[in-house]
C-alpha cells in the first residue's frame, strides 16, 4: 500500500507538470482525489491493515493527498497567469499600425456656389427665407398675377397633387409668403428646389434650383436692381464682369428684364463657352408688380421693390464650365471629386 501511494504521488507529479489547460487539471483532480478516485480506492483497503499499521498509512495518504492538491493549486495558478499573458498578447493593440483611411467627402458643386451666393447677399444685408416645395396654386401662380388659363402657365407646366396643390415651378411664391408675414423693409433671398414637367437633357431637368431675391422699401428703383445685381455678378465672377439687361416679360414684375453676364472666359468677345455670344443669361428680374404688392398686403403707393430669380444650375455650369446638367445629379465620384 505504501508503494501504491508513493507510485501515485510520482505519476501525479509527472502528469500535472505536462498539463496545459486548467480543464485538464480539474478532470485529473476528480479522477485522483474524487469520491470514486484512485486515492479513495486505495484508502478503502485500509480495513485490511493491522491496527498498528493504520495510523502511519493514514498519515502517508493524507500527505500524498495534500501534496497532490498543492501541486494542482500551483499548476492552476501558473496556467491562470499563462492564459492571461496569452490573452494580453493576442489582444495587444499596435498603435503604430497604419489606420484604415476614410475618404473625406466635400461639398457638391451646387452647394459650393450656393454658399458663395449666400455669402455675397449676406454681405449686402439680405436674410434667407424659405417656402414649401409642395405649394398652393394660389402662391405659385394666382397671387403672382398668373390666373388660371394664363399662357405663362404653359411654360411652367408642373406636377399637380390636387387641382390646387402642386410642386412649385419657381421660388417666386416665397415672395408672397414673405410679404404676408413681414412688413417692409424686406431684403431676402430664397434658395430652393423647383419642379417642371420637362424631359431630361443636357440643359433641362424636372427638378432644379433657383435663388429668389426680393427687396421692398420706400423709393426702391430699377437703379437699385441694376446696382445690386451688378455687384453680385462681380463678386461671383470677378471685377471685370459686366452685366446687360434685356427687356423681358414676367407677369409678376413690371418692367421685367433678363440679366446676362459677360463671359468670364473670353471677356465678351465670344467663345465656345458662351456659344459665341459673349454673354450668358443667369437670371430673370424686374420691379415687383403693384398687384403683387397689393396681394401681399403692401401699399404700392408707398412702397416699391424689385425681385429676381437666379438659376443655380446655370451659374454653376457656367462657373465650372460644365456642359451637361445631368452630371450634377448623377453622383458620379469621377465627376464630383473634381471640385
Ligand atoms: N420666377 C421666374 C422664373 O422662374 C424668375 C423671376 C423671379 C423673374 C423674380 C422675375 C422676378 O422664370
Amino acid at each position: 500500500m505504501k508503494e501504491q501511494l508513493e507510485a501515485m504521488r510520482r505519476t501525479a507529479e509527472e502528469q500535472i507538470k505536462n498539463f496545459n489547460l486548467r480543464s485538464e487539471l480539474e478532470a485529473f483532480r476528480v479522477s485522483f482525489l474524487g469520491k470514486k478516485g484512485e486515492l479513495t480506492a486505495i484508502l478503502k483497503q485500509m480495513g485490511k491493515l493491522s491496527a498498528e499499521e493504520r495510523p502511519a498509512m493514514g498519515q502517508l495518504a493524507n500527505e500524498v493527498r495534500a501534496y497532490i492538491e498543492n501541486q494542482l493549486t500551483e499548476k492552476s495558478e501558473e496556467l491562470k497567469k499563462k492564459e492571461l499573458r496569452d490573452r494580453l498578447q493576442k489582444e495587444k493593440l499596435d498603435v503604430t499600425m497604419p489606420g484604415e483611411r476614410r475618404e473625406l467627402g466635400h461639398k457638391h458643386p451646387l452647394s459650393i456656389v450656393l454658399d458663395e451666393v449666400k455669402d455675397i447677399f449676406f454681405g449686402m444685408g439680405f436674410d434667407v427665407a424659405t417656402g414649401p416645395e409642395i405649394e398652393w396654386d394660389y402662391y405659385n401662380f394666382e397671387a403672382l398675377n398668373i390666373p388660371k388659363g394664363h399662357p405663362a402657365r404653359d411654360t411652367q407646366d408642373t406636377f399637380y397633387i390636387t387641382e390646387n396643390m402642386l410642386l412649385r415651378t419657381q421660388t417666386s411664391p416665397v415672395q408672397m409668403r414673405v410679404m404676408e408675414k413681414q412688413k417692409p423693409p424686406i431684403r431676402i433671398i430664397a434658395p430652393g428646389r423647383v419642379y417642371r414637367s420637362d424631359a431630361v437633357d443636357a440643359t433641362h431637368s424636372p427638378l432644379f434650383h433657383q435663388i429668389e431675391g426680393l427687396v421692398i422699401d420706400e423709393g426702391i428703383t430699377m437703379g437699385d436692381l441694376k446696382g445690386n445685381l451688378e455687384t453680385f455678378a462681380k463678386r461671383l465672377y470677378g471685377e471685370e464682369t459686366k452685366i446687360r439687361l434685356r427687356p423681358h416679360h414676367f407677369p409678376f414684375t413690371e418692367p421685367s428684364c433678363e440679366i446676362d453676364v459677360s463671359c468670364f472666359r473670353c471677356g465678351g468677345k465670344g467663345c465656345p463657352m458662351c456659344k459665341g455670344e459673349g454673354w450668358v443669361e443667369i437670371l430673370g428680374a424686374g420691379m415687383v408688380h403693384p398687384k403683387v404688392l397689393q396681394n401681399g398686403g403692401i401699399d404700392p403707393e408707398k412702397y416699391s421693390g424689385y425681385a429676381f430669380g437666379i438659376g443655380l444650375e446655370r451659374i454653376v455650369m457656367f462657373r465650372f464650365e460644365i456642359d451637361d446638367m445631368r452630371l450634377l445629379y448623377e453622383n458620379d465620384l469621377r465627376f464630383l471629386s473634381q471640385f
